[in-house]
This record gives C-alpha cells, structure tokens and sequence, in this order.
C-alpha cells in the first residue's frame, strides 16, 4: 500500500517534470506490485471454524490448509504451541520435517499428512493426547512472497476416577456428615449430591484442586435421616460426561448416631448407670436436632403473608366466613353463577397470587380427619378431578381417615409423623422452587418440594376441607395469624 501511495505521488511528480524514463520506472513498479498483492491477497491459511475438543489418549488431527488449492510442498509449515512461552511443536522446511527444536513434549507425538500437502493441506497429527496438551497452537504457513497463519484451540477432556463416597463424621445435629471425591477430571466437573428421587440437595461448596492429571474435586454434604432406606447419590456432571456413585445408609444408622451424638455430650460423662445414661443422652441428641429445626422454622415465619379465601371462584359447596379466614364444606351446593375460574371439586384458594420472592402463612387444622393444604399454579384445571401433583401444578400435603398423612408428589409419599398436625405452616421461595410444610406447634418440618419449576406463573395458596361425613370433618379449615 505504501509503495502504491508513494508511485502515485511520484507520477504526478514526474508528470509535472515530464520525465519519461521515471514514469515508466514507476508504472513498471505498480504493475509488479499489483500483481503480487493479486497472487498473495488471494491465498490464505484456513483452519476450524470452531475449538477442537478430544478425549486424552485419542488421536487428533488440528486442521490447516491453504485456500485457494496450492502445494504446500515448497512452503515452510511451522506448528507452535502459544501458552505461556511460545514453543515449536513441528517444523516442516525445504520439503523435510526440521524438528531439532521440537519441544520435549511433542517429541515422536506429531506428523503432517505428506501425501495431503500438495492439496495445500498442512494439517497436523498428534497423538496419544495428554491433559498438557490444551491450549492455543498456531500454524504458520511461509512462502518467499507471503505468509499466513491461524490459532486452533484444544480442548482435552479427561474422565476422572470412579467417584468415592466417605461417612466422615456424626454432625451435632443427628446427620451424618459424608464427602464424595474425583480425580483427574478435565475440565472441571460440577459435583451433586441428589437424593433418591434425583432432587439435588443443598451442600456446602465444591472443593477443587488442579494439578499436571486435571481437577480433583471433593463435596461435603450433611444427611438426615428421611425413611426407611435413605439413598444418596453424588453426581459428577463434565459437559459430555456422567458418573455416579450412590450410597445407602440404613435408618438404624442413624439411630446410632443419636446415641453417640448424645454421649459426646459432655453432661453424660457424669451420669450413673449405663442405661440412664443412655436414655439421657438420646434426649440430649434430639433435643439438639430439635433446636436446628426449630432455628429454621423461625426464619421462615419472617416472610408471613395475609392471605384470605376468594369467594368467586369457591366450589358452590364451600361455606366461607365473611372475613374470608374460614373455609369447611357445607350439605348443599349454594346457587352460585359457573365463572371460567370457579372450583368444580371442593377446593378454594386465596385472593393473593405469588410469582416471586418467598412466602409463609399458616393454618389451623384442629378437630379434622381429612384436610388438603398446600400451593397451586394459577393455570391448573379447575373443571375436573386430576391427581394433585407438582406436573398438574399441585404442591401440596393432606390427611386421610384421621391419621394418615401424604405428600402428593409425583408420585404420592407416605409421611410418619409423631403427633397429630393442628396447624400447618406452608413455606414457598419461589426462585428457589421449593415448597415446605411445617408443623407449627412441634416446629417440625413435615415435607418438602424442592427444585421445582413454576414455569413463571403465579401461585396460590389452596385450600380443601374435604368431604364431612356424619358431621366428623366438620371443623373448619382456618387461616391464622402468624405469631414468632
Ligand atoms: C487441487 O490440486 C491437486 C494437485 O494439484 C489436484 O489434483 C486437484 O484436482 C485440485 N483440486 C481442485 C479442486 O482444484
Ligand atoms: C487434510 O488431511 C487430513 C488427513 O488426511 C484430513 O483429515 C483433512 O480432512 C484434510 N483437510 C482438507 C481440507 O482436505
């Protein structure tokens, strides 16, 4: 471009001058120019459109080739590795292979395809990959008039070693604390502890460590006690790969952990006889698990709400108190206009809807022997019996025939519970996608809904008081202040 820039000034130059022979010089100059630019702007070095990602141990072919289709024979082809200090991973010059200065780690490891370079094709081979091999290379391509180059970037992914899961330690509050561990992964993994139904459960932050095998990972999680055969799986997640471990801990485990939990317990030691002592000490345990509950719970009645019953689009057979805090079901259907919203099975919900941030209000049970409470999605169908479930938009918990309770998850759970429920505390962050119910007398947790997605819609709080039978579950179903 300059020598073009400088040849135009020099004609008007000389054509002011009326010098002959310096046009001519000039006019030569520009055309030999110009035909240089021609044959060297036309050709280039091409190579993949997009990073190159390769299992370690495989074998990879970095792409390279000039376009439009020119040999390469007579070209000078230089590979280099661009991370930290430029290094020369292959050189190929006056038609041989020139790999004197070839970096320790490349030695034997790298070739052109010889048959390809007349088809202006300098691709590279690599074999048996290593983790250090990732990174950035370059192929410069040289001839006398021009030269071109590209970056390739690689990518080496590494499955790690079979997870393994360790019990570390009985935790203070009746859990067991356990960590999941990997090695050699890369890049680095996403590590999950799931529970049985494959719902992730809250764990402290993933530990990880990189050295010359890739990333080892570790998590630490602490479980409780949930049924009957409590599964835990940890899952490492790589972009294009999974593996899981899982691990079974018997509830009576547990129970045994109370037990020692109780006797580090300093207070113990000076107790007499071994059975008391026992007994004691048991307590002592739950009672401490009981405080943890009970610590969360509190924190929960912080984001209390008002909620009152919607009279429009209560099922006809519902009787509601004026102030809209009552709900039980009456004999008879009351002669109420069909609205797209009404209820046509004895259900109600609330005039508030919620669509984000985090909610609690509470509700008094007493006196029934079935009840169903929980959270609805505003689109779920309101004309016909479904099952309640979270697909049909129903995050709910009931009582059956006086004693039994149920979380109608997907698939619909028993739950033991110690005491009879008077007054049900439901709990939803919405972001989060979960859905707790509380017993608010005892504190206790009785079941929760966790990762779920509202799909952006609003929620609820439902509400049904169910059938009344020769009067028994005549009580009402009441929404009660909430008090710390
Ligand atoms: C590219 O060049 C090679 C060798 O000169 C030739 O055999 C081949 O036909 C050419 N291909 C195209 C598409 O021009
Ligand atoms: C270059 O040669 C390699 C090895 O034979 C081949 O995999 C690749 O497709 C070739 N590239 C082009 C553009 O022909």
């Amino acid at each position: 471009m300059r020598i073009m820039l400088l040849c135009v000034t020099l004609l008007i130059l000389y054509s002011f001058m009326e010098s002959q022979s310096g046009m001519i010089l000039c006019l030569t100059l520009l055309i030999l120019y110009s035909f240089m630019e021609s044959q060297s702007e036309k050709l280039q070095v091409v190579g993949p459109d997009s990073p190159l990602v390769a299992l370690a141990g495989e074998d990879l072919v970095l792409p390279c080739f000039i376009k439009p289709n020119t040999s390469a024979v007579d070209v000078t082809v230089e590979w280099m590795r661009l991370d930290e200090v430029a290094s020369l991973v292959h050189l190929y010059k006056d038609h041989e292979d020139r790999n004197e200065n070839q970096a320790q780690p490349y030695r034997g490891r790298t070739s052109l395809f010889k048959e390809e370079l007349q088809k202006g094709n300098a691709s590279l081979k690599l074999s048996a990959l290593q983790v250090s091999d990732e990174g950035e290379y370059k192929c410069l391509v040289e001839d006398k008039s021009w030269y071109d180059d590209i970056t390739v970037h690689v990518t080496v992914e590494v499955l790690g070693s079979h997870s393994v899961i360790t019990m570390e330690s009985y935790d203070n509050s009746g859990g067991i604390n356990l960590v999941c561990e990997s090695r050699g992964w890369n890049p680095e993994p996403d590590v999950l502890w799931l529970d049985r139904e494959g719902a992730t459960l809250p764990a402290e932050d993933t530990q990880t460590h990189r050295d010359t095998e890739g990333f080892s990972v570790k998590r630490h999680i602490t479980v409780y006690d949930y049924s009957d055969s409590n599964k835990f799986y940890c899952r490492i997640l790589q972009k294009h790969h999974m593996m899981e471990t899982e691990v079974i801990i018997n509830s009576k485990v547990f129970g045994v952990w109370n037990w020692l939990v109780g006797i580090s317990v300093s207070a113990c030691l000076t107790a007499v006889g071994l059975i008391v002592t026992a007994v004691i000490c048991y307590k002592k345990a739950s009672e401490l698990q009981k405080e943890k509950q009970c610590a969360e719970f509190k924190k929960k009645k912080k984001f209390a709400v008002d909620v009152t019953l919607d009279p429009d689009i209560a099922h006809p057979a519902l009787i509601l108190s004026a102030d809209g805090k009552q709900v039980t079901l009456g004999d008879t259907q009351q002669n109420l206009p069909d609205t797209p919203l009404r209820f046509h099975f004895a259900s109600v919900v609330g005039k508030q809807s919620f669509s984000s941030g985090r909610f609690y209000y509470e509700v008094q049970v007493r006196g029934k022997t079935e009840w169903t409470l929980g959270v609805v999605r505003e689109d779920i169908n309101r004309k016909r019996w479904i099952p309640r479930s979270p697909q049909n938009g129903f995050w709910t918990v009931g009582l059956r025939n006086e004693n039994q309770y149920w979380a109608y998850d997907d698939a619909a759970v028993s739950l033991t519970l110690i005491e009879k429920v008077e007054k049900v505390g439901v709990f939803v962050d919405y972001e989060e996608g979960l859905v707790s119910f509380y017993d608010v007398e005892s504190s206790s947790h009785i079941y929760s809904f966790t990762d779920q997605s509202f799909t952006k819609k609003k929620l609820y709080p439902y509400f049904s008081p169910r059938h009344s039978e020769r009067g028994e579950n005549s009580a009402p179903l009441i929404i009660t202040a909430v008090t710390e």
